[in-house]
Formats: structure tokens, C-alpha cells, sequence
């Protein structure tokens, strides 16, 4: 069957083959204390393709600013990976964000968490992922990017 008859809502988020070839943004650490520490405790990364990683250059200085600035291209892909040790070289969970209105979830993105073995994480991730990153304080596009250097 053609792709094309599917409804919006089974197509799924696929797993990013190539995320450590993607441009690396920002490393943290979550720790006790954290709320994030349930899900994600330790080491993350974040990457970022070049769709996202082009505007997110041209717009993070005036968005830290206080600036409004404008939402992610279609095309965009965000990746953060938590890992289990502390030099980053075995990844625990893989969680995506992917710009594609095609998977019609909240803002435009499609939500995915998977683990290091594919396998995906959440049974609704519009909603198990996206609740969580549109409470509270409103970041860049659903995104928590005050945090990231220039
Ligand atoms: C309880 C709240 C919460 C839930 C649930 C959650 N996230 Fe996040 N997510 C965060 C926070 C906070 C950050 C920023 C962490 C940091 O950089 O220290 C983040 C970071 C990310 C990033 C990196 C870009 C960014 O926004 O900083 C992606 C991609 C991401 N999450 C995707 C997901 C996906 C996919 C799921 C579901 C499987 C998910 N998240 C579930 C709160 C959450």
C-alpha cells in the first residue's frame, strides 16, 4: 500500500541512523534533584542536522536575547541522546524531535523516544513527550534552548 493513503497519525517517527554524524549543540549533565533525573539521569547530548543547526545559528543570539524568533523549517531534526556511561559512548535512549507536519502532532514536530535498540519508548509521544515540553515556561519552538551557547 502506498504511504500516501496512511493516515497522518500511523506514520511513525523513524529512528535517526545518522545522529553522531549531526552537529553537536550542547552536553549537560542531569543529576539527583533534577526532575529530568527519572528519565535521563546522567550524561545527554543534543544534535541538531543542518536544517535546524542553519537556523538555530542565525536566530540563538536574538532569541537568548529575549528576541522573538522564528520557528524551526520543515525539514528540521533535533536529537538528544542520553547516555549510560560518562564518556558518551553507549547510549541509553534516543529521543527525536522532527519537523514534519505530515505526522500532525503538537507543533508541527514528530515525537519519538527510542531506546539504543530501536525499540520506541513512548505509547503516545504527541502526548507523553510534548505535554511536557509546551508546559510551564513556553522555550523556542517547543524546544529548551535558553540554556545553549551561541
Ligand atoms: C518531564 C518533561 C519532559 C518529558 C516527558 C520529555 N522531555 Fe524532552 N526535554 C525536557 C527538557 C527539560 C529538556 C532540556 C534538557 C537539557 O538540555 O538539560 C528536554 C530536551 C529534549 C530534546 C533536545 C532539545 C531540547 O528541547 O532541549 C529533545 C529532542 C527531546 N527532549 C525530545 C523528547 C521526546 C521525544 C520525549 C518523549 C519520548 C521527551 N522529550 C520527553 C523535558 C521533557
Amino acid at each position: 500500500m502506498s504511504a500516501y493513503l496512511l493516515f497522518a497519525q500511523d506514520k511513525q517517527v523513524p529512528f535517526p541512523d545518522n545522529w553522531e554524524k549531526l552537529n553537536l549543540v550542547e552536553e549537560g549533565e542531569i543529576t539527583k534533584g533534577n526532575p529530568l533525573y527519572a528519565i535521563v539521569p546522567g550524561l545527554h547530548r543534543t544534535y541538531l542536522n543542518d536544517v535546524a543547526y542553519e537556523h538555530f545559528k542565525k536566530y540563538i543570539k536574538d532569541y537568548k536575547a529575549g528576541k522573538e524568533a522564528p520557528s524551526f523549517p520543515e525539514g528540521s531534526l533535533i536529537v538528544f541522546v542520553n547516555f549510560e556511561d560518562k564518556k558518551g559512548q553507549k547510549p541509553r535512549l534516543i529521543l527525536v524531535m522532527r519537523k514534519d507536519k505530515g505526522y500532525n502532532q503538537a507543533g508541527g514536530w514528530g515525537w519519538e523516544g527510542f531506546k539504543a535498540d530501536r525499540s520506541r519508548i513512548a505509547r503516545e509521544p504527541d502526548k507523553d513527550c510534548a505535554n511536557c515540553h509546551y508546559k510551564g515556561a513556553k522555550d523556542w519552538d517547543g524546544a529548551f534552548f535558553t540554556h545553549y551557547k551561541e
